[in-house]
């Protein structure tokens, strides 16, 4: 199946972009759950209201789809100022990125999404905007050339990426807030499921919220889509009233399985049983075999793998854990459970 018409593809697509907006909590209070994130900033946006100082610098990091992008709105909102939004792919050279930056007000927040993405001409510009509030740049080419500084407005960056590790120490370094997003548990879900069905006007009863949440992989942007499928599923083939007939059916028909797992998921795993007796193997030739991107299985298919403890990330490569055995309906081997054990 094409990458873009998968369903548990966290990446946002055209036709939902819009019930995304819709659907995104405005207000610390009505957004569910990251308590350790949340708890914490709470206290920062009121403590730099109070001093009348741009908050700190914050970077946030975790799969795709679990409410950074919300997050960073909510704290643009809560303090009161405008937020511009772009991301690293797209600010291509160092005069994109001051352009941005000169026309930024006092305490303004400026969203960077897929900060690891952003090419090193660019990010240096940043250092001396975010410690000092300062552009560095160079006027003219060659012998004639001169460097000017400009102050900038007290601005607040917030950095959003699903890989922590891909970004430079420099630029890590300078956030005075780092914070990682963690899945959500089912509870949380089924309160931002109901949240949604009530937004978007949709009957659900309660044993097919929690079979949603269930099956969602701890992402509430997948919940919404799954949320959003079984509704137009009710539509054609019931009376739109959304009841667990219905959400099993619509489910199975999407090839999500009672854990929530899809093709290419159970696809990885038996890979590594059938192929490698159980791993460890290199991600590499998980993603050879697959005919997947190595960074698409890194963020977007491995951490609920590994949270669902269906996989296990060791030294020496992945392995399945003897629930990938079970849930693939896989005799266990002796020797994969061996050195399993031994990791
Ligand atoms: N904590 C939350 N409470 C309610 N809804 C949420 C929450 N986090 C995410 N969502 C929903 O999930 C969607 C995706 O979140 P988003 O912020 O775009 O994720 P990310 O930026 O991490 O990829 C949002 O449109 C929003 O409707
Ligand atoms: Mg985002």
């Amino acid at each position: 199946m094409d990458t873009n018409q998968r369903l548990t593809e966290t990446n946002l697509r055209i036709e939902d972009e819009e019930t995304e907006i819709s659907l995104r909590p405005r207000h610390l209070d009505a957004y569910i759950g990251q308590r350790n994130v949340t708890d914490n900033l709470k206290i920062f946006i009121e403590a730099a209201r109070m001093r009348k100082e741009p908050l700190d610098h914050v970077l946030f990091y975790g799969p795709p789809g679990l409410g950074k992008t919300t997050l960073a709105g909510i704290i643009a909102n809560e303090l009161g100022v405008n937020i511009r939004i772009t991301s690293g792919p797209a600010i291509a050279r160092a005069g994109d990125l001051a352009a941005i930056l000169t026309n930024l007000n006092d305490h303004d927040v400026l969203f960077i999404d897929e900060i690891h993405r952003l090419n090193r001409s660019v990010e240096e510009i940043l250092y001396s905007a975010m410690e000092d509030f300062m552009l560095d740049i160079i006027i003219g080419k060659g012998p004639s050339a001169r460097s000017i500084r400009l102050d900038l407005a007290r601005f607040t960056l917030i950095g959003a990426t699903t890989r922590a590790g891909s970004l430079s120490a420099p630029l890590r370094d300078r956030f005075g807030v780092i914070n990682k997003f963690e899945m959500y548990n089912v509870e949380e879900l089924e309160t931002i499921i109901r949240r949604s069905a009530d937004i978007l006007k949709i009957k659900i009863d309660d044993a097919s919220t929690k079979e949603l949440a269930r099956r969602s992989r701890g992402t509430p942007r997948i919940a919404n889509r799954l949320l959003k499928r079984v509704r137009d599923f009710s539509q054609v083939m019931g009376n739109g009233n959304i009841d667990i007939d219905i959400t099993d059916s619509t489910l199975c028909s999407l090839g999500i399985d009672g854990e929530g797992l899809e093709n290419l998921d159970r696809e990885i795993l038996r890979i590594i049983i059938e192929q490698f007796r159980g791993g460890p193997v290199g991600i590499e030739t998980i993603a050879a075999a697959v005919g997947e991107e190595r960074i698409t299985i890194e963020d977007v298919y491995e951490p609920y793998l590994i949270q669902a403890g269906f996989l296990h990330r060791t030294q020496k490569g992945r392995m399945a854990s003897d629930d990938a055995y079970r849930h693939l309906g896989l005799p266990a081997s002796p020797e994969g459970q061996m050195s399993f054990r031994n990791a």
